[in-house]
């Protein structure tokens, strides 16, 4: 019995926090991004994951990530008119290179 339970408690555990795990968005990236990008849907802008699939396998995605993120434009996602501004909402050097990292890693 107490195994039982110790075992209903752990699957409600892996039920409610395993996807929020998988999923978990640095904290910058809620604060200067979050407003346009998502995980796993499109908002204004692409989702991380439609990001991360696409510069898959590219070698150079963390520079090109960077490089964009930072300058902004339009990147051919015809999600609307909208274009990426430069750095989002502010956001620094380091932010970037920690948003790009974790958007890579999303299609590994
Ligand atoms: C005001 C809304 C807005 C904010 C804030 C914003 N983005 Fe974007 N972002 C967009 C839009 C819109 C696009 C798609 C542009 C296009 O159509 O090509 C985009 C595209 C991108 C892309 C795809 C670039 C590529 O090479 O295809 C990345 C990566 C990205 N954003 C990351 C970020 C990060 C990281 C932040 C926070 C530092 C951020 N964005 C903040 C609207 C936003």
């Amino acid at each position: 019995m107490k195994f039982l339970i110790a075992s209903m408690v752990a699957t409600a555990y892996l039920v409610i926090a395993g996807p929020a795990l998988a999923v978990d968005m640095p904290a910058v990236g809620k604060a200067k991004c979050g407003a346009c990008h998502a995980v796993d849907k499109k908002l204004v802008g692409p989702s991380y994951i439609d990001v991360s699939a696409k510069y898959k396998g590219d070698k150079d995605a963390a520079g090109k990530i960077i490089a964009n993120v930072t300058k902004g434009g339009m990147f051919g996602w015809k999600l609307g008119n909208q274009s990426m501004p430069p750095r989002g909402l502010a956001a620094s050097d380091a932010d970037i290179k920690t948003m790009a990292e974790f958007i890579i890693g999303l299609s590994k």
